[in-house]
């Protein structure tokens, strides 16, 4: 996997089994901060579903934040996992980047504050076994044409059982059958921000 230098410095790998890289080219860590982690609106204490661990950056951006978080992320790529450990990140993010990486490494990370579990498999099945309650969501996908079984109205019925009342699912796709989906499925579907292009990324609340 090739790395990639993106608009805001931070750098991505480019995915050869799914043609495309792992982050927008307009700034990586920045999409994790402006599409995942600002717009879910995250309070210490939350408990985070990451459906596509990847390179971690989400988790990256999730930690810096809230300083007291629990992370349950969902990965099917072993190879991926190992990949980030090379990568290296802004001084500003390197403390909390080693601790992705060690979460990463042995697929779970725990202290006083952070906890971060990454679930090993296929998320399509994964997600059936999870017994916990969440207050946000982050669906972080390869696009919708390359990684299809990630968005369909049947995993996104899955996701919506492990969701609390009023808990947000962000994700930075727009497509009209994503959020037909995730209407279908029961969520109050919004538009998110609008970052590094002229679409917005989507919101999925869970209101009932
Ligand atoms: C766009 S990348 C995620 C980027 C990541 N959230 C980050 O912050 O760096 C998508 C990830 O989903 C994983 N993935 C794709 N299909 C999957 C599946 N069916 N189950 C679990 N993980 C999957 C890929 O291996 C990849 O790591």
């Amino acid at each position: 996997m090739e790395k990639v230098k993106t608009a805001d410095d931070s750098v991505t790998l480019y995915s050869d089994k799914y043609k495309e890289t792992f982050h927008t080219m307009s700034g990586a860590i920045e999409e994790s901060f402006k599409k995942f982690v600002e717009p879910c609106n995250l309070k210490p204490g939350m408990t985070i579903l990451e459906i596509g661990f990847g390179l971690g950056y989400n988790c990256l951006a999730a930690i810096h934040s809230i300083k007291k978080i629990k992370i349950i992320a969902l990965e099917k790529d072993k190879e991926v996992l190992e990949a980030m450990q090379d990568l290296e990140v802004l001084d500003k993010f390197k403390a909390d980047f080693e601790i992705v990486k060690i979460a990463a490494k042995n697929l779970h990370y725990k202290d006083d504050n952070i906890k971060i579990m990454i679930i090993l498999g296929d998320a399509v099945d994964t997600i059936k076994e999870l017994n916990e309650e969440f207050d946000a969501v982050f669906l972080d996908a390869f696009s919708p044409p390359k990684n299809p079984e990630l968005w369909t109205l049947e995993f996104f019925k899955d996701v919506k059982k492990l969701m609390k009342k009023d808990a947000v699912l962000a994700t930075y796709s727009y497509a009209r059958k994503v959020r037909e989906n995730l209407t279908n499925a029961g969520f109050s579907v919004r538009d998110g921000p609008v970052v590094g292009r002229r679409s917005p990324s989507t919101l999925a609340f869970n209101e009932s």
